[in-house]
């Protein structure tokens, strides 16, 4: 760790009763002053008399020379010190020697000869060296001890990059007239697709609150109280599978607007990522960021958050396969499915042992198998290329815009199986050929989403986004005779295959609220139960509005380079919605239960 890089200038607002500088602030200016610093052990060198301490903070890491000619007293304490140790020490600035600078530092023009040494904590040994730029330690010991991995510095960096992201914001949206509102925590419950967490009430037996999955009605209720413009960094909870980039409690950027149609938000959102990437990134975005519909990106890309750092887009060869005599193909056709291929470009280097593991890949995605062809100087080869007659090549080749040196991959099943596993073998494909390069920033706006989706079990109608959503008004009139293409006033803001954020405008009219939840099966009584003090206000003069909410620790997550939003999140939860270093959750004692009115199945307590 050298921690060259300052967050800022270090003002000398930083001076406090123990110390007169940090430790990434000395340099030539400062020779012959006399200083007290405090920090942390970071190295500690014997060098025959000379006892060398790299002492670090959050700034930096100043050097100390402690000796015995100068201070015998220090220099014997010196010797006791060891790695992570907690100490203040004062002492004169001078320089180093001749060829004795190091330039990877900021304060490594000079150095601080010790004459007083005070220990103000020792520490055990760290369970991981604190020292080192890269870690290789199982990530559960590094959550286990999340203080030490914070001092270790890439992390903190991480924190002081969101620090300053949110600050952009705030300072963004302040400069427009919003307003920030803390909205309630003990709620009651948000549809956003995942499983509630839920929290007892000891006062009502047999009641619970549910934590927010976001605060989508609150904003909106806003925006009746006439608050106009509304944002706040939210908190939100949300029950459901966890990847690298969902995390059970997460942050959220949440922006609502009245008198506002989709390109007010679109307008001012691509201000905002202009803002952002410029002041943490120094990069400038172009205004106009590009849109997709969302059948075109599954058409092409099979998932709604394309990377488009890079092509190898999908092309439906359904009617290309159909006239082949290939049987896998037509026996899928035959029962509903589809064909899908995508061209690797250069991908013909890839070995026999590569496209078995591309097989396996799949497989385990639900692909039954993975029929490919390789294009030569000769033209096509493969197994397969004798069940394609000369013109249906001659056709794969135009459409694929293959060249020599090639490799085409077939997928042939349901549309949602293909796409699914191309989405994934997409992506798989890339990182193995290098193509997502950084700082390549691909931002795309996703649209014209559906408004509904079958659920996976019943076939039922289920909201893509979330109830509250408008349905395109051109589309209106598709709702009870059409629903599954009734398309919404929807829209994602994706970045290199990651889904930063998505809103929409809102319904504002009770009626068509009534009908959408009517179309959600919900009975008279659920719609009372779950929405009435909402459906009851949107008849109160609701304005037009809508809004957007961007995941703040994803943003982080990328700008910061990491690769998963634990990377970006102070205290986050493991891969299994656990706390490491607290052991949460935990049982509570009979008492507390019983005070909530729960008993435990014996079972499941462990
Ligand atoms: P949505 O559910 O799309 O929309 O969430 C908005 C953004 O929040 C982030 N996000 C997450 N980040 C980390 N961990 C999670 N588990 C997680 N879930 C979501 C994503 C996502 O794009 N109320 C609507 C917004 C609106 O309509 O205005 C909503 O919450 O970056
Ligand atoms: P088989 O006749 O099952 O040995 O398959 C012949 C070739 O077709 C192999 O390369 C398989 O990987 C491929 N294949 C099998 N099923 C599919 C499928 N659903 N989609 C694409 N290729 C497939």
């Amino acid at each position: 760790m050298t921690r060259t890089k300052l967050p800022e200038k270090a003002p000398s607002s930083r001076r406090t009763t123990l110390r007169t500088h940090h430790l990434g602030e000395l340099n030539l200016s400062d020779i012959d002053s006399h200083v007290s610093l405090c920090g942390w052990v970071h190295r500690r060198r014997d060098h025959g008399g000379l006892i060398f301490i790299d002492l670090r903070d959050r700034y930096g890491i100043t050097q100390l020379v402690f000796d015995p000619k100068l201070d015998q007293h220090s220099h014997d304490l010196a010797q006791l010190l060891r790695s992570e140790w907690n100490i203040q020490v004062e002492g004169r600035v001078r320089a180093r020697g001749e060829g004795l600078t190091n330039e990877k530092l900021a304060t490594g023009q000079i150095e601080v000869e010790a004459t007083k040494l005070k220990i103000l904590s020792k520490s055990k040994t760290p369970p991981f060296s604190l020292c080192d730029d890269k870690i290789d330690v199982n990530e559960d010991l590094r959550l286990t001890y999340r203080y030490l991995d914070i001092r270790r510095g890439e992390i903190l960096e991480r924190m002081l990059t969101r620090h300053k992201i949110v600050k952009i914001i705030r300072d963004f949206f302040d400069r427009r007239g919003f307003c920030e509102v803390e909205t309630p925590i003990l709620t009651k419950s948000t549809p956003e697709g995942a499983r509630d967490y839920i929290v007892p009430s000891r006062v009502h037996e047999g009641k619970f609150y549910a934590l927010p999955q976001s605060p989508q009605l609150f904003k909106q209720l806003l925006m009746i109280s006439g608050l106009d413009r509304y944002f706040q960094i939210a908190r939100c909870f949300r029950d459901e599978d966890l990847r690298a980039d969902r995390q059970p409690e997460f942050t959220q950027l949440d922006i609502e607007m009245s008198f506002i149609d989709k390109a007010d938000i679109i307008d001012m959102i691509e201000d905002l990522m202009i803002e952002i990437f410029d002041k943490i990134l120094g990069v400038q975005l172009k205004k106009g960021f590009r849109h997709m519909p969302y059948s075109e990106a599954m058409e092409k890309y099979g998932c709604d958050k394309p990377d488009l750092r890079f092509g190898m887009e999908f092309h439906r060869v359904t009617d290309i396969a159909e006239k082949s005599e290939f049987s896998v193909f037509r026996d899928q056709i035959a029962a509903g499915g589809i064909v899908k291929a995508i061209c690797v470009k250069n991908g013909a280097a890839f070995s026999r042992k590569d496209i078995d593991d591309f097989t396996t890949f799949v497989n385990k995605l639900g692909l039954s198998g993975l029929a490919w062809m390789k294009m030569g100087d000769e033209g096509l080869s493969s197994s397969i290329v004798k069940f394609f007659s000369e013109p249906l090549q001659k056709e794969l080749i135009k459409r694929l815009d293959v060249e020599v040196g090639d490799l085409i991959l077939f997928g042939a099943d349901s549309l949602g199986v293909v796409n699914q596993a191309f989405d994934h073998l997409r992506r798989h494909i890339a990182d193995l050929q290098g193509l997502k390069k950084e700082g390549d920033w691909k931002l795309l706006w996703v649209d014209d989403f559906p408004l509904f989706e079958k659920d996976k079990e019943s076939g039922l109608p289920t909201s893509v986004h979330h109830p509250f959503t408008s349905p395109l008004k051109e589309d209106f009139n598709k709702l009870h005779s059409d629903i599954f293409n009734v398309r919404s006033n929807a829209y994602d803001l994706v970045l290199n295959g990651f889904e930063l954020g998505g809103g929409s405008i809102r319904i504002h009219d009770s009626e068509i609220q009534r009908t959408i939840f009517e179309l959600l099966r919900l009975t008279p009584d659920d719609i009372t139960n779950r929405f009435g003090f909402f459906m009851e206000a949107l008849n109160y003069g609701t304005p037009p509005h809508g809004g957007i909410a961007f995941g703040i620790d994803r943003i982080a997550m990328l700008m910061a380079g990491a690769s998963s939003i634990r990377d970006v999140i102070c205290f986050p939860k493991t891969q299994r919605a656990t706390d490491a270093m607290m052991d949460c959750p935990s049982t509570i004692s009979h008492h507390q239960l019983d005070e909530l009115h729960i008993r435990v199945k014996e079972s499941k307590r462990g």
